[in-house]
């Protein structure tokens, strides 16, 4: 699916930009984990695209597990309360976790999530998002690793959906108004 196929969007960060930076986040991932094991939890659905190629710029010998949140409506903002889906396949405790997102946006999911997986005791768990957007936090909680830091603008692509669609795009992208005035 490509950005151009669509009049309504603009490109924000290209695949190339992407790949880049992820690239630059693998390689610093790499350098910290220091020889050591990695599990890399994938919140769903968004961070999929992320995972995926975050996994193959890291240089360590590491695992996927996943876990699914919901946190927005259909294309909004529902409430504030998150809600835990699917869980881990297996604990974590004593393991190196790295939480993998898509965006940061008011914290709420990942605050949520990292009280979840601290319960049960991990040697070490760091988060790493493509997407930071500082000025919506809420809950008091920041990223080890960010791809990118941005205002808030809605963004879609590479994972990132308006009402379930448009996740399959490779850039990142803006949604702009079809008439605009
Ligand atoms: C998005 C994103 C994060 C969360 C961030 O997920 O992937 O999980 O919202 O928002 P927060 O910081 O305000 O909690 P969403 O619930 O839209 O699900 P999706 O990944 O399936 O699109």
């Amino acid at each position: 699916m490509a950005a151009d196929m669509h009049q309504n969007l603009e490109i924000l960060y290209t695949r190339q930009q992407i790949a880049e930076r992820v690239a630059e986040m693998g390689a610093q991932i790499t350098r910290d984990l220091n020889g050591e094991k990695l599990v890399m939890v994938g919140v769903l659905k968004g961070a999929a695209p992320f995972l995926a190629d975050l996994a193959r710029a890291v240089n360590v010998d590491a695992t996927f597990d996943f876990v699914a949140t919901s946190s927005y409506g259909c294309g909004q903002r529902s409430s504030g309360a998150v809600k835990l889906i699917k869980d881990l396949d297996e604990p974590v405790e004593g393991k190196n976790v790295l939480v993998v997102e898509d965006i940061l946006d008011t914290g709420l999911t990942l605050s949520y999530l990292r009280k979840h997986f601290m319960q049960q005791r991990p040697k070490s768990l760091r988060i790493a998002t493509l997407l930071d957007k500082p000025s919506r936090r809420i809950e008091k909680i920041e990223a080890d690793y960010v791809g990118f830091s941005i205002p808030n603008l809605f963004v879609i692509g590479y994972g990132m959906d308006y009402a379930e669609r448009y996740r399959n795009l490779p850039d990142i992208c803006l949604m702009t108004p079809d008439h605009p005035e």
